[in-house]
């Protein structure tokens, strides 16, 4: 294996801090959409941790609320971007957006919002599919990285400006398994 390889750092966020964060996530959602569809649109990769749990959270809320119902469905996006200098980020969709967005109700579910550029170009996207609503949820969220205006509806942490890996967050595509979010270390 290789020495050059960075490691995580401390741990930022632990397992129990998550859970306990998705929970009110997901209990705040449920409350949002009683008795509506929810399409929850994940954005691959790195949300797919986030993901599973957040949509789990959002039922077992409904079960504290018998009277609550949330008919969840789940999509996927994949999005590439690409960072050059100081230009803005320039994204591109790869696969997802299906037509089945048509006038339903839309919670895309992010990992991280650092410049924004991807979320503002989802919006953008999404738009031409003409759903009911759109609202973003993104486990993370770096506001003193923000380049563009971007409205998001759910934050489930704020962080300050650090590279951070695990709960699906990857660094070259390793430590997405990670069970907590940690910091990256420099070797
Ligand atoms: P944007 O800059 O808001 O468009 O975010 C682009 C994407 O960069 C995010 O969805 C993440 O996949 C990735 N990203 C941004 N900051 C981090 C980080 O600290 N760790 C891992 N991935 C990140
Ligand atoms: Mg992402």
């Amino acid at each position: 294996m290789s020495t050059t390889k960075p490691l995580p750092e401390s741990v930022l966020i632990s397992e129990s801090c998550l859970r306990n964060r998705i929970r009110e996530l997901g209990a705040q959602i449920s409350t949002d959409y009683e008795n509506q569809e929810l399409v929850l649109l994940g954005v691959l990769r790195g949300s797919v941790l986030f993901f599973a749990d957040l949509a789990r959270a959002i039922f077992s809320a409904q079960l504290t609320d018998s009277g609550r119902d949330v008919r969840v469905r789940f999509e996927f996006v994949q999005l590439t971007s690409y960072h050059n200098g100081t230009k803005p980020s320039r994204v591109q969709l790869i696969r997802g957006g299906s037509d089945y967005l048509q006038q339903r109700h839309v919670l895309i579910v992010e990992d991280i919002v650092d410049t924004g550029h991807t979320v503002k170009f989802l919006r953008e996207h999404l738009r031409t599919l003409n759903p009911k609503t759109v609202k973003v949820c993104t486990l993370l969220d770096k506001p003193s990285q923000h380049q563009v205006p971007v409205a998001i509806d759910y934050i489930g942490f704020e962080i300050p400006d650090a590279f951070v890996v695990g709960y699906g967050l990857d660094y070259a595509q390793q430590y997405r398994n990670l069970p907590y979010i940690a910091r990256l270390e420099s070797p």
